[in-house]
């Protein structure tokens, strides 16, 4: 396994629409397990290939991290099959978009499928965080970050901030 660097926003490539894994190999296991290091190195609960540059559909997960447990999970090719129309309030962050945290309103229960570790097709049906994590990081997926869904105000506010905070990392 290997750390990969996390790409931080403004950048392109987190604008990626990502790709459909064709295939769960080798090559996609050892990303996922690569995105697993990444995440938990970063002190994040979740991760989207396209934060490393990877534009592919991998998503990996741990909302249940306590006391050096770790409950990793992975998700490839992850989509919404059904949506609540109840909306849950969950302050969000991202390791793409550091130092910044809001509020983010989406349905407060999914149900949606996937590809497991082992290609294997799952369905999951999800509420409170997961729900929360998994739409934040299928948002990734199709280049849509947190910051996105605030007010347009907000998100300059934000978008400043990370600018900022880029350019005293490069000239530092
Ligand atoms: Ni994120």
């Amino acid at each position: 396994m290997a750390k990969r660097p996390i790409l931080v926003a403004p950048d392109p490539r987190l604008k990626a629409v990502a790709q459909d894994v064709a295939k769960v190999d080798g090559e996609i296991r050892r990303l996922v397990d690569d995105m697993l290091e990444t995440m938990y190195a970063a002190d994040g609960i979740g991760l989207a290939a396209v934060q490393i540059g990877v534009a592919q559909r991998v998503v990996v997960m741990d909302i249940d991290q306590k006391d050096g447990k770790r409950n990793p999970r992975v998700f490839i090719n992850p989509a919404i099959l059904w949506a609540s129309d109840e909306l849950a309030t969950f302050e969000e962050g991202c390791l793409s978009v550091p130092d910044i945290w809001e509020e983010v309103e989406r349905p407060a229960a999914i149900r949606a499928e996937y590809l497991d570790r082992d290609g294997r097709k799952q369905t999951v049906e999800a509420d409170g965080l997961l729900a929360d994590c998994l739409q934040h990081e299928m948002d990734h997926l199709n280049g849509v970050l947190f910051i996105d869904h605030l007010s347009r105000l907000k998100r300059s506010i934000a978008l400043r901030k990370l600018a900022k905070a880029k350019k005293q990392k490069e000239t530092a």
